[in-house]
């Protein structure tokens, strides 16, 4: 695949330069300064649209997409998520105060957790229609601190570590093997079924998630028929509910094939259910699919300005004002990135350059080995699918400040975080 194609998809090159949305980068750089995180509106669209026509596609009864907050939340992103009736994903109160800020109802608020907080569960019974139970002492800790009659209650879930992992890039970004902290084995996930007909708490679903950047559907089948066996044993009837979480991949680098189709990935989960429940007469689950990343990982663009160049024998260091503070994703799992220049993106590529961020840490890398053509300080660059998994993992280390991110819709360009400030950095701060 070309490089432009790891960007939004209303990604141009205008007079030599690099436009999204309409929107020419370096006049946006210019009015917002850099780092520069923006969004484009019409490839989130695209993205929820092509999950909900396979869906109807292949699972017509009755299904839902929810969007996995953690990818990257905030008020603007809350909102827009209504607009397209999602159920929001929200781990903990903090993620949960965003999303009911961002006009998120009841029902469309689902909550996570691996080790959920009182804090937590309080907000979670207050405001949310679903909580995914991770563990026994979670439901043991719902049941003490929210006798039942109590009104409102959320649905309950359970979350089931289904053994079986998904192939991602790093085995930090997988969750569903034994020995994942994640979740409950079956023998568990029947204790806690039992626990909820014993003291009458409203369970009504099972959700597994195997891990994230997969592009392999086929470990699911396994983990499905799994949750189908437990949901007959539990004795689920008419009304229930299944999720085989998030996690569908993206194209990062030009070297990876494109980002893959969401129909496929939603075919494989559909004929499977249906199968599964057809063979054990089990009624149809309502299903629940908890993309993350394949929904904004491609609308979003980082762009740096360079300040510095070294040259150390056969290693070029392009040295930019973003790095590991916005994005900790090749610190953290070695993720591979790719960029272009802002002006003059098309010209022809000369020479291998390392790029790496103003902090003190060798591991503040951006992209290794990527074959650029001859850049200058001064410059800017845009780094694509910087949508998910960036800002949502960001940082203030070294005193850095959080970059301004733009939502860009073609003729309009908003502000929807504002950058840091260095009075933002002490806000929280207390004198001896
Ligand atoms: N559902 C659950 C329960 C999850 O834990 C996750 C992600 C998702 C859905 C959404 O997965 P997605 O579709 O976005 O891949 N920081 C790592 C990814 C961690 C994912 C955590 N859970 C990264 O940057 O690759």
């Amino acid at each position: 695949m070309n490089r432009l194609q790891l960007f939004p998809i209303t990604t141009t090159i205008e007079k030599n330069s690099l436009t999204i949305a309409g929107h020419d980068l370096a006049g946006l750089a210019k009015d917002h300064g850099t780092p520069l995180y923006i969004y484009d509106r019409e490839t989130m669209d695209t993205a929820v649209i092509g999950y909900k026509s396979a869906l109807a596609l292949h699972y017509p009864m009755t299904g839902s997409v929810t969007y996995a907050g953690k990818a990257f939340l905030n008020l603007a992103i809350a909102q827009w998520t209504q607009l397209h009736n999602l159920f929001v994903d929200c781990t903990g109160e903090g993620e949960i105060a965003m999303a009911v800020a961002g006009g998120v109802p009841r029902e469309h608020i689902l909550v996570h957790g691996v080790n959920k907080s009182e804090a937590d569960l309080e907000s979670a019974v207050k405001y949310a229609g679903t909580i995914v139970v991770d563990n026994l002492t979670e439901l043991q800790r719902i049941a003490n601190l929210f006798p039942i009659p109590h009104s409102p209650f959320p649905d309950l879930w359970l979350r089931l570590v289904p053994g079986v992992a998904v192939e991602t890039h790093h085995a930090h970004t997988q969750t569903g093997q034994h020995d994942s902290k994640f979740g409950m084995t079956s023998a568990e996930m029947m204790e806690a079924a039992q626990f909820c007909k014993m003291n009458n708490l409203p369970l009504n679903g099972i959700h597994f998630h195997q891990g994230s950047n997969f592009r392999d559907a086929s470990p699911l089948k396994a983990a499905i028929e799994l949750g189908l066996d437990l949901a007959m044993e539990i004795g689920f009837t008419n009304e229930w509910h299944f999720s085989p979480g998030g996690g569908w991949g993206v194209a990062y680098h030009e070297d990876e094939l494109p980002q893959p189709d969401s129909n496929e990935y939603v075919r494989v989960i559909a004929e499977n259910i249906v199968e599964g429940c057809k063979a054990r007469g089990l009624a149809l689950p309502h299903l629940h699919l908890e993309p993350g990343r394949s929904l904004v990982a491609r609308a979003g663009v980082a762009v740096y300005k360079v300040g510095a160049i070294k040259r150390r024998g056969e290693k070029v260091w392009i040295l930019t004002d973003g790095g590991m503070t916005d994005n900790p994703r090749y610190a953290m799992y070695g993720a591979r990135y790719s960029c272009l220049t802002v002006s003059g993106p098309g010209e022809a590529r000369s020479e291998k350059v390392s790029i790496a961020g103003p902090y003190c840490e060798s591991g503040d890398v951006v992209i290794e080995d990527l074959l650029m053509p001859k850049i200058e300080v001064g410059e800017l660059i845009a780094i694509p699918a910087s949508g998910a998994y960036h800002l949502s993992m960001s940082s203030n280390y070294n005193g850095s400040r959080k970059p301004a991110v733009l939502w860009l819709e073609a003729g309009r360009a908003r502000v929807i975080q504002r950058r840091e400030t260095i009075e933002d950095l002490m806000r929280r701060d207390e004198g001896l």
